[in-house]
């Protein structure tokens, strides 16, 4: 078995007494991306910052490719740990040609540096730019400079904070794309913090779900958004409906039908969290709507109070009829019923998720 270019393990960091990351473990395999996505202040830039070994953690080991690079004992400083860093307010060196600062890091003779950084330029499409300064550059291009340099030195381990989110968004995709391959080819270790669900999405072999300094939940993406540890979780990736109820008998009942909830003792609320792209709506024939269905449920009248057209959806907020609670819906393409229309909502029941509240 190969063994992970990055692991930590139980790594915490306190500030005033109050542990800002606690117990993270994540193992990382070479040629892996896993994202680090969490809220502001979750505790994500101070994880990368104790394994860049620019912070020091109060507990927990770091590995890399399989050397203890930092315990509480032991701590390799940061330039031995073939750890490279790349953050949102990277800086090229201004007085150095393109080809310098891509050459940078590494060591050995002139011309074989030279010949890398050449490589590196000709990967991310700007060897046009090796003897040109950062000054002559775009954004964009800088930054795939950065990119460069800080791939040059191949690190085990590559360490990203937020570093494509000063580009705009055409520009943001192709350079995400070129980095990955990069990165994949030279068999590293991507560790990519983000709080953009579609960035980690988009990117990520396992997504590293944090909270309060913690990982709530590991795993591939597909996994994350399909079985979700909790509402958050749900919250965290689109819009959530969420209904709640009384379990009795291990079930709910609901105005969409019952629901299952296995294990929760009678007389608990429960919530059932789903998404509105999961909400099928259905016209109003004199009162009643379309027949109950196994995986569609009951369905339940609501009157639309919005619609508006998103671009590829369109999304219509209900005042339901039961209990006036808003809940909303999105349809592919343009749907856009008027306000004040009856329309029945059934929720695909193999979709929602039902949570302890
Ligand atoms: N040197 C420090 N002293 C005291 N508190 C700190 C220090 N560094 C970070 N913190 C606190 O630790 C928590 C986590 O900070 P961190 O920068 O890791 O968050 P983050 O997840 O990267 O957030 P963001 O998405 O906003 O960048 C925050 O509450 C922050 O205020
Ligand atoms: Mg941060």
């Amino acid at each position: 078995m190969t063994s992970p270019r990055l692991e930590t393990r139980d790594l915490v960091r306190r500030f005033d007494g109050k542990a800002v990351v606690d117990h993270v473990s994540l193992s990382i395999l070479p040629g892996n991306v896993t994202c680090l996505l969490g809220p502001s202040g979750c505790g994500k830039s101070t994880t990368l910052r104790m394994i860049a070994g620019v912070e020091q953690q109060d507990a927990g080991e770091i590995y890399v490719d399989g050397r203890l690079v930092c315990d509480t004992v032991t701590r390799v400083p940061p330039e031995k740990r073939s750890v490279g860093l790349m953050f949102q307010d990277f800086a090229l060196f201004p007085h150095l040609s393109v080809a310098d600062n891509v050459a940078f890091g590494l060591k050995g003779p002139k011309a074989a540096r030279r010949k890398r950084a050449g490589e590196l330029l000709e990967r991310v499409g700007l060897s046009h730019h090796f003897d040109g300064y950062p000054h002559q550059l775009s954004g964009g291009e800088q930054q795939r400079v950065a990119l460069a340099r800080a791939i040059a030195p191949k690190p085990k381990v590559m360490l990203m904070d937020e570093p494509f989110s000063g580009l705009d968004n055409r520009l943001r995709d192709g350079i995400r794309d070129d980095t990955l391959d990069l990165l994949k080819e030279e068999g590293t270790g991507v560790l990519l913090v983000t709080h953009e669900p579609e960035e980690a999405m988009r990117m990520a072999d396992e997504i590293a779900l944090m909270r309060d300094g913690r990982i709530v939940q590991l795993g591939a993406p597909y996994n994350i958004y399909n079985s979700p540890a909790d509402k958050a979780a749900v919250a965290f990736f689109s819009d959530v409906n969420v209904l709640s109820g009384r379990v009795q008998g291990a079930l709910v009942d609901t105005p969409f039908g019952q629901f299952l909830a296995p294990g929760v003792p009678d007389g608990e609320t429960v919530e059932i969290v789903f998404r509105p792209q999961h909400v099928t709506i259905d016209f109003d024939r004199n009162g009643r709507g379309p027949n109950p269905t196994e995986i569609a449920g009951t369905p339940a009248r609501g009157v639309v109070r919005r619609a508006r057209f998103m671009g590829s959806e369109s999304l219509v907020e209900f005042r339901m009829d039961h209990d006036g609670q808003i809940l909303r819906a999105t349809v592919p393409n343009v749907f856009l019923p008027k306000p004040g229309t009856p329309l029945w909502l059934s929720v695909r029941r193999d979709r929602c998720f039902v949570f302890p509240a």
